[in-house]
Parts: structure tokens; sequence; C-alpha cells
């Protein structure tokens, strides 16, 4: 009986957020009407729910990517613009390897236990990462809203259709350039080493690169931020390199960062 009640409530949520969708089939297999039940625990669907009534979003339009810690959702605001929502999955993550991200981060210092802690903790880290580029100029999706474990924020591309990453991209020297240079703005601007600097997190479009993906990112007090930076250099430098383009010396590169 209870059960029932519960899943009517689900189902009428799932048609208040996601009934303006246009679209049947969501993307990636997900059946509309399905996605709740199937997706999301229900503190996530109370928080998308309070996020419509607080009108910082309009509705969801769906998924656009997921991965194993966190789904990437479509959604519109009052004024039609595209919203993109990072959802961190509580039930299916796996955060300990995280750990070492987060520990150690002066701006962290206060760890709470448990699993949904620790999701909402990360969440908030790369709210404030995003936050702490884009109040420094660096190319990032501009952070709008932070609630539990949804991210709200710009969605980079067109018609819910994610902007291409590096990796999908044709490349020239002058994207090389361009991703060095943001590694130095993060190190001096933002005071920032990301963490997983790659060509899977970096968008390329018309007005260059945009760098996404920030939950692991560490402040330059963190004690393993210099290895964390020697590692996103020779990555990035191993991409282009592969491509074919004219590279520096990575390790002149950190050189001349740290020095
Ligand atoms: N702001 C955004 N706008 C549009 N699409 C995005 C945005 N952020 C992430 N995505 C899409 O979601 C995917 C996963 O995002 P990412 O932040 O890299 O999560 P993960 O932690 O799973 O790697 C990206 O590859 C991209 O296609
Ligand atoms: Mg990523």
């Amino acid at each position: 009986m209870q059960n029932d009640v519960s899943r009517k409530l689900e189902s009428k949520l799932d048609e208040i957020i996601f009934s303006k969708s246009r679209k049947k089939q969501l993307k990636d297999g997900f059946k509309k009407g399905k996605v709740i039940n199937e997706v999301l625990d229900k503190p996530t669907v109370m928080t998308l729910y309070k996020l419509i009534t607080d009108h910082i979003i309009a509705f969801v339009n769906g998924p656009v990517s997921a991965g194993k810690e966190s789904v990437l959702f479509w959604a519109v605001n009052d004024n039609n613009e595209n919203i993109a929502l990072k959802i961190y999955l509580v039930s299916t993550s796996n955060f300990k390897k995280r750990e070492a991200y987060i520990t150690g981060d002066p701006r962290f210092s206060r760890l709470k236990k448990g699993t949904k802690n620790l999701v909402y903790l990360w969440a908030k880290k790369e709210f404030r990462n995003l936050s702490q580029c884009y109040d420094c100029g660096i190319p990032v999706p501009k952070p709008i809203h932070l609630s539990n474990n949804v991210l709200v924020m710009e969605f980079i591309g067109k018609n819910g259709s994610p902007s291409k990453q590096l990796l999908e991209s044709d490349i020239y020297e002058k994207d090389y350039h361009q991703a060095i240079s943001i590694i130095k703005q993060l190190y001096y601007d933002a005071k920032l080493v990301h963490g997983d600097y790659s060509e899977y997190n970096i968008f390329k479009t018309e007005n260059g690169l945009v760098l996404f993906d920030l939950g692991s990112a560490v402040d330059l007090r963190h004690p393993n931020a210099k290895e964390f930076l020697k590692r996103d250099i020779n990555n990035i430098t191993r991409f282009f390199s592969k491509r074919g383009i004219t590279v520096n010396d990575p390790k002149k590169v950190l050189e001349e960062i740290i020095s």
C-alpha cells in the first residue's frame, strides 16, 4: 500500500519534472516517465522539484550523458535558455578514490562521514572550483546554482547536444597553446590545479576551448598539487603530440609554471 502511494507520487513528480519535454524517447535509451524510478533516488527527485518551484529551471528535457558517478541532464530555464544539470549519483557511487582529491585541500578540512555527505561535498567542490575559475575569466561553464548533489550550470552546446570534446575535434597548434595557457591561468589566477586535465574534459567551441569537469581540481596548497600539475601537463602534451602538433617539452612547461 505504502509502495503504491509512493510509486504514484514518483510518477506524478516525473510528470512535473519531465512533462514539458517534447521528446518521447530520451537519449541513451531512457524512457520518459521512467527516469526517476531507474536513475534518480527520491532525495534527488525532491531536489529537482525544488529547483523548479524556486524557478532555477523550468523543466528537464532529459539525460545527455551518463557516467559511472554522474548523469548530465539537459534542462531549460524560465527564459528558455539551455541549462546543464550535473547530478552526482549517491547510490551507485564509489567515491573512495576521490578522497585523495579532497583530504589535504584546506578549503574542505571538515569532512563529514558517509557516502551521501561525500557526494554532496564533491558537488560543492566542483561548484566552488567552477566559481573560482569563472570569476577569474577562465573559460568554463558559468556556474548557476548548487543544491545537494545537483550542480546547475551553463549548457555548452546547441539544442541539447554538448559541444565536441577536444578528443573528437580537429585540432591545431593554437589549441595546444590555449590548453597550456588555461593551465597557467588556473595556477596563477584561480590558484587551482585541475587534476584530470585531458582531451575528455575540454570542449572545443566556436569561441575556443572551454574547460569542464572540475570536481577533482585542488587548491595549490594541497600536498599533491605539484604532482597533479605535472600529470596534467604530461597528459595534454601527449595528446597534442600524438596528433602531430608541435609541442614544448612538458618538463620545461612545468618548470616555467612553478618557478
Ligand atoms: N556544461 C555542460 N554543458 C553541456 N554538456 C556538458 C556540460 N558538462 C558536461 N557535459 C557533458 O557531460 C559529459 C560528462 O561530464 P563530466 O563533467 O566530464 O562528467 P564525468 O565526471 O562523468 O567525467 C561531458 O563529456 C559532456 O558531454
Ligand atoms: Mg569528465
